[in-house]
């Protein structure tokens, strides 16, 4: 439906890719990596890589024709503790630090060269609230704030053609938006290879608005990058909500679901020139990790798919907005 406009992928794992083949195979020209990819699942300790899982959802984009998004090299969660740390214990020095990230960056990079078109090489490290632009974290405390541009500079060295993304989300609040905006526009500034910036896209029913969403892709496409949304879901609920009531969703919430995802791929289209692929954090309801979160032992259904993989209200609305 939308192959002229831009890729459409989903986050997958060892699981998915066999419970929602069909579904994957059928509707989906990209996948993500949901955890596998990820510095702790890669690189548990120093120098020894578990490529296993992450090589057999590498192998299912090949076996399906599917482009494959890398996801992700730098981040302050689902890392290995030992990387900030000496043998000790004590935090390592600045130079150790980036050496590590070289090293892992390198090795990882250069693994999936040719099989991963683009890279979330950095991901998350704007500041939520207040002034600060960088949210405090090991990186920055010991590496300070150049890590940033050395990882984009490690994963183009590692892999001269691919894609090379600063990935957020709260993407669209124009707070963070500004400061996302101020951080790659700095990095560009210094002619540090990027490339894109990832939208999470991390949505729900009532926010952000279609304003919004419309305002951070305009300032973001005015710094000359490419866009992606990376882990578009449309959650059920508020994020401050913490009903766990329902056992399934309302017509009125599938209805008002239908809406939004309409009013979002209207969106998409008109700016169908920058951005260059719409990756869902999941494929279909019976699968989401919005179940549980953030509210323990609550189910959430924030997909086109529904728990059987049929089409939800939202899919047959955007269906029709792509025969226009
Ligand atoms: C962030 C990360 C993803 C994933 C989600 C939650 O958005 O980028 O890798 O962990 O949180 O599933």
């Amino acid at each position: 439906m939308f192959a002229d406009d831009f890729r459409i992928g989903a986050a997958v794992n060892p699981l998915t890719i066999q419970s929602q083949e069909e579904l994957l195979a059928y509707h989906f020209n990209s996948i993500t990596a949901e955890n596998e990819m990820k510095f702790a699942s890669l690189q548990p300790e120093e120098g020894v890589y578990t490529f296993e899982e992450a090589d057999r959802l590498a192998a299912f984009a090949q076996k399906h024709g599917m482009a494959m998004r890398g996801h992700t090299l730098v981040w302050h969660n689902q890392s290995s503790g030992w990387l900030f740390e000496d043998k000790k214990g004590n935090a390592v020095d600045r130079a150790t630090l980036l050496e590590r990230m070289k090293s892992h960056i390198h090795t990882v990079a250069g693994r999936y060269k040719g099989g991963i078109y683009a890279w979330d090489v950095v991901n998350e490290v704007i500041a939520d609230e207040g002034d600060e632009l960088l949210r405090r974290s090991k990186w920055l405390d010991i590496a300070g704030p150049e890590f940033i541009a050395r990882a984009f500079e490690y994963a183009h060295e590692a892999d001269p053609d691919a894609a090379l993304f600063y990935n957020d989300y709260n993407e669209s609040n124009p707070g963070k938006r500004d400061k996302i905006y101020t951080l790659v526009k700095s990095l560009l500034d210094q002619g540090v290879p990027i490339h894109g910036i990832g939208l999470q896209a991390h949505w729900n029913l009532y926010g952000p608005s279609l304003d919004d969403m419309r305002a951070a892709i305009d300032k973001y496409a005015s710094l000359g990058l490419q866009l992606q949304l990376t882990e578009l879901d449309l959650s059920m609920f508020r994020f401050d909500d913490e009903r766990t009531d329902l056992t399934e969703p309302s017509a009125e919430m599938l209805e008002l679901q239908a809406e939004r995802y309409e009013g979002i791929f209207k969106l998409l289209k008109e700016y169908r020139d920058v951005i260059t692929s719409v990756t869902f954090w999941g494929a279909a309801d019976d699968y989401t990790w919005l179940n549980d979160f953030p509210v323990r032992g609550r189910k959430n259904w924030p997909f086109l798919f529904d728990e059987q993989h049929r089409p939800k209200p939202a899919f047959h609305r955007i269906a029709a907005l792509a025969r226009h």
